[in-house]
């Protein structure tokens, strides 16, 4: 049985106060009985939120990595710096960064890379346009962006990883996927992990479901056979939805 897993997408949200509000609601929330639970917030929080959440179930992520560990990179945030801010995870291949900052597959699997050299457990985003849907080619463009992504890693070092399948018209427009067909895309999703890797290795990877999850849909989308967690996005800022989101994992 993989564990269900919820994570925090702050993008560029957020701030000190939001954080220790955030924590004394969703603290409680996140006890033995919880799932995992991780947080993504902007980077300058996460010395604070590692601080904040040691001995709990929390877990403490990154939006973003570079591939190189050092160097004249302005802006940059390197693995081994994510690490000793006690970064476990870091998103990869959101469709913000591919479309916005336009990250290609390859740069997308070398980050993938760097975080598994460094310890950071990759959370591998994927996911179409509308546009794609709709000229049906939807499957084609998911199980190439997850090709490009894990190839050429060890079996143990893709069992490392979390895949997050999130339709890019789903993201921040509260229309979300049906819970088919989030079910029948994470179905492609892992059959295509067993023929990347195995059969072993597609079992044990979670895939999660992102694209406008709200209190409202958490419940339907989280007890779907395939679908092993979330990748929350507007509501994961809301004290009063995100602890009710994990509630709905556990
Ligand atoms: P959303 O964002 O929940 O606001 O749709 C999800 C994401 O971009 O990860």
């Amino acid at each position: 049985m993989r564990a269900k897993l919820v994570a925090a997408n702050w993008k560029m949200n957020g701030s000190f106060s939001l954080l220790d509000n955030m924590l004394d609601v969703l603290i409680p929330y996140s006890g033995e009985e919880s799932c995992q639970v991780v947080i993504c917030p902007p980077n300058v929080l996460l010395s604070s939120l590692k601080k904040a959440v040691e001995g709990t179930k929390i877990e403490v992520g990154a939006q973003n990595v570079h591939t190189e560990i050092s160097g004249a990179f302005t802006g940059e945030t390197s693995a081994p710096l994510l690490k000793e801010c006690g970064v476990q995870w870091c998103i990869v291949g959101h469709s913000e960064r591919r479309v916005l900052f336009d990250e290609s597959d390859e740069f997308i699997r070398n980050k993938t890379e760097t975080l598994l050299k460094h310890g950071i457990r990759p959370i591998l985003c994927v996911g179409e346009s509308l546009e794609q849907r709709e000229s049906g080619n939807h499957e084609e463009v998911v199980v190439t962006q997850l090709r490009k992504g894990l190839s050429g890693f060890a079996a143990d070092d893709q069992s490392r990883c979390v895949v997050a399948y999130e339709p890019i018209w789903a993201i921040g427009t509260g229309k979300t996927a049906t819970p088919e067909q989030a079910n029948s895309m994470h179905s492609i999703i892992r059959k295509e992990l067993e023929s990347l890797a195995s059969s072993e290795v597609a079992e044990k990877i979670q895939i999660l479901y992102g694209g406008s999850v709200n209190v409202e849909n958490a419940k339907i989308l989280l007890t779907q056979s395939e679908i092993d967690g979330a990748l929350v996005g507007g509501a994961s800022l809301k004290i009063d939805a995100f602890p009710q989101i994990v509630a709905a994992g556990s």
